[in-house]
């Protein structure tokens, strides 16, 4: 299925801007088998939402109900995740949504670090095509894996990473919002951040 296609060959590859892109991309890589997660998945997840976004929304990988539909951000969580987009006056179809590990981890465990190994190139090339303006990694497992490091979320949000020449910010997972309610004040602010800077036009 050409997995590597498009892997090494990023320097090369214009921000294309093209749903048929994504889409061929999606085609060559959606019967991946490099890690064990391809015996155990039901559906691969590669994401959802507007190919043209300025804003890319990055979980950890897909949950139960994400493996059987086959897109991310379906059950509890990525309702949470949708009322708090709206209340920024955003929808699904203004955003592109997908994930670390595009396939689901038994159990639902972390993601383990040679699935990232293996599966990041894929989020590398997603975001290269997307070129979005801004990335926000989603919790503590997508920011710790994206942007390499052990801190904690608390001394991850509030700052303007980079991530392949894109601004990233970090906050929390909506699935941490509905176990703790008193994350939610701190996440409003964070997607306040956002709004004021990334879709606010001056
Ligand atoms: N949690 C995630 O991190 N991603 C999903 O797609 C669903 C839940």
């Amino acid at each position: 299925y050409g997995n590597n296609l498009f892997i090494d060959t990023k320097i090369e590859m214009n921000p294309v801007q093209d749903v048929d892109s994504l889409e061929s991309f999606r085609e060559s890589i959606c019967n991946c088998q490099k890690c064990s997660l391809g015996n155990t998945r039901a559906n691969f997840v590669f994401g959802v939402g507007n190919p043209h976004a300025d804003i890319v929304f990055v979980g950890e990988a897909p949950g139960k109900k994400e493996d059987l539909i086959g897109e991310p951000f379906v059950g509890r969580a990525g309702k949470l995740l949708d009322k708090i987009l709206e209340a920024i006056d955003l929808t699904r179809e203004d955003i592109y949504i997908c994930n670390v590990l595009k396939c689901r981890p038994p159990q639902n465990r972390d993601p383990l670090p040679n699935e990232v190994d293996l599966c990041e190139p894929y989020l590398k090339t997603q975001l290269l095509m997307i070129n979005p303006k801004l990335i926000v990694a989603l919790g503590r497992v997508s920011a710790c894996t994206i942007l390499k490091t052990k801190e904690p979320l608390k001394n991850l949000r509030n700052r303007i990473f980079q991530y392949e020449g894109i601004d990233l910010l970090v906050t929390y997972h909506p699935a941490a919002l509905l176990r703790n309610p008193n994350f939610k004040k701190p996440a409003w602010e964070d997607f306040q951040l956002i709004r004021d800077k990334y879709l606010i036009q001056n």
